[in-house]
């Protein structure tokens, strides 16, 4: 079983996510940061915290992490794809005493140094959690065995502005510095998240299969997130699963994805692109090595990615 840290801002493609930790026997879901992005870290707190306890899962902590970028913006939210509250159509009660932040980085640096050289971090969210984990702590962060990130979009267009991607343009400062500083990083981009679509015949294919109140959840939250999705890209043939895929590749990619190891960074000084990640793409940096040497996701097997999910959520 692979021990997973999971940092979200649980909107609904996070919230798959989770439901998907929680059905894959392979994963052992350890802890949850929780911080700004799709809505504010009240809400992506309590969402974390009520999935958990519907699947039965309230003994997994969950670490109340950033509430704004690095800069000290103000958070952009996004309640046109993920609804007002961060679920679509499903509203978590809102005000009960389990969901009170209950812990804060200190647990998470324990996690880590209990469970030393086996946990895989995967950021789902903005990076601000994790560059400030990284600050505050950076020899117990180089504990970690693995990195994952979903962001940044190596091809443009990117989803937040026209060169940038969410995660990435919410706190460019923090996702450039976890670009640099983050150990064997993997970057699981939107160019190819994109591409991993749950098309509406896969949500009914998977409705018809789950039967407990948590994985009840998956139809109402993906029916509505398609229909977001559909008005900001007509034509789109299902919901994108940014959050789900670079889970999947964290636990068990079995060649679905492809990748390139380049240098890496994202702009955080400038006018119009603020966000935007750049790899370093000139033939002389092929395969570079040591610091600041993420493997970037390039390409997915769509049948694999169908396999993976059908296999879990099914
Ligand atoms: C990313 O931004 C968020 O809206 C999604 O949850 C995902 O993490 C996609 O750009
Ligand atoms: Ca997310």
């Amino acid at each position: 079983m692979k021990k997973i840290i999971l940092f979200a801002d649980t909107g609904i493609d996070d919230a798959i996510t989770i439901i998907y930790a929680l059905q894959n026997p392979k994963i052992d879901l350890i802890g949850v940061v929780s911080g700004y992005g799709n809505v504010d870290r009240y809400k992506t707190f309590r969402n974390a915290s009520y999935l958990l306890q519907l699947g039965g899962r309230s003994d997994i902590p969950v670490i109340a992490g950033a509430m704004r970028p690095l800069n000290g913006d103000e958070p952009e939210f996004f309640p046109t794809i993920h609804g007002s509250e961060g679920l679509g159509p499903i509203r978590p009660p809102l005000s009960e005493s389990r969901f009170r932040f209950r812990t804060n980085f200190s647990k998470l640096f324990q996690l880590i140094k209990e469970n030393h050289d086996d946990v895989t971090i995967v950021n789902v969210g903005r990076c601000t959690s994790l560059a400030i984990a990284w600050i505050l702590a950076p020899d117990v962060m180089a504990l970690v065995k693995d990195y994952y990130v979903m962001g940044g979009a190596f091809q443009v267009p990117g989803n937040a502005t026209p060169m940038a991607e969410a995660n990435f343009y919410g706190d460019a400062v923090a996702a450039n510095f976890v670009m640099q500083h983050a150990p064997n990083l993997t970057v699981i981009p939107l160019n190819v998240t994109r591409e991993a679509l749950i098309t509406p015949a896969l949500v009914e294919i998977i409705n018809a299969s789950q039967t407990s109140q948590l994985g009840k959840l998956i139809k109402p939250m993906l029916d509505y997130y398609y229909e977001a999705y559909q008005s900001l890209e007509p034509g789109i043939k299902g919901s994108p699963a940014h959050d789900l895929l670079a889970l999947m590749a964290a636990v068990d990619d079995s060649n679905m994805l492809r990748y390139i190891r380049r240098t890496g960074s994202v702009e955080f000084e400038s006018r119009h692109a603020d966000g935007l990640s750049i790899a370093d793409l000139r033939p002389a940096s092929v395969n570079c090595f040591g610091s600041n040497c993420p493997r970037i996701a390039v390409e997915l097997n769509y049948k694999k990615f169908v396999s993976n999910l059908l296999t879990t959520l099914t």
